[in-house]
């Protein structure tokens, strides 16, 4: 299941937490050699890994084996710190029902056709945004992934140019969330029923923005 984690909630999850950021550091630095986030404590936390990050964390048991991280757009976030230009064509998108998304992964022994738990993370993602009132999500996103997208029906456009990132061709894009992308993800795996656990979590996981200072 993937069990959604916030501020207020995260003192149920610390090991599990914990375990993620460790997985991040293998996967990000050891296996995809992004030494910008090398760290002496072997984890991989950045800037954006604040009391407003929303983690999504697909737990077998106690153990940690995919996840993913949004953050509001309302929020300083990776497209709005580090990668404005690429969204120089159709302009930073933010808002109140816009959230960014960064680090999915699946460990090692749970890719593949064999493994459902991209598509639990990717279910639970959709399931999160339909549940929250989040009608977009962002993503500084290399280009591979938008033959996978026409494959798991995710409604995705450009926001600028694909530009290269060290060795990486990357495009900011914005996907639509929809209950017909949700329902596709789960029947590409068989999937039935909500894939979301909101342990110890009451109301909105997302802050009221209505008494504060739009960022935008
Ligand atoms: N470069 C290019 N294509 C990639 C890729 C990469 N780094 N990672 C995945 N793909 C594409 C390929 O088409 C791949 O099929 P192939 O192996 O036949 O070429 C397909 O996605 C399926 O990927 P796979 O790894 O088998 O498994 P999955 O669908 O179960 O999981 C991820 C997908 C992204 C969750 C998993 O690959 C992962 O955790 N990767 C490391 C973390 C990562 O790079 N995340 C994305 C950036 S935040």
């Amino acid at each position: 299941m993937i069990h959604v984690i916030t501020k207020a909630n995260r003192h149920l999850y610390e090991r599990q937490l914990e375990e993620h950021f460790r997985i991040r550091y293998d996967i990000y630095v050891v296996e995809r050699k992004w030494m910008a986030l090398d760290r002496p404590d072997r984890r991989e936390v950045d800037q954006f890994d604040t009391d407003d990050a929303i983690y999504l964390l697909a737990l077998e048991g106690d153990r940690v084996v995919g996840g993913t991280r949004f953050v509001p757009t309302l929020r300083p976030h990776l497209m709005s710190e580090v990668f404005p230009h690429l969204a120089s064509v159709a302009g930073l998108q933010r808002g109140p029902d816009i959230v960014e998304w960064t680090r999915i992964f699946a460990v090692p022994s749970k890719r593949g056709s064999d493994s459902k738990t991209f598509h639990m993370v990717l279910a639970g993602m959709m399931e999160f945004c339909l549940d929250e009132g989040i009608n977009f999500i962002t993503v500084v996103m290399e280009t591979w992934w938008l033959p996978r997208f026409l494959d798991l029906k995710l409604r995705a456009r450009p926001l600028g140019l694909p530009e290269q990132v060290e060795d990486m061709l990357v495009v900011a894009t914005i996907i639509e969330v929809s209950e017909e992308t949700l329902t596709a993800v789960k029947a590409l795996k068989n999937i039935e029923g909500s894939v979301l656990v909101r342990r110890g979590l009451n109301g909105w996981a997302l802050p009221d923005y209505s008494q504060e200072r739009r960022y935008a």
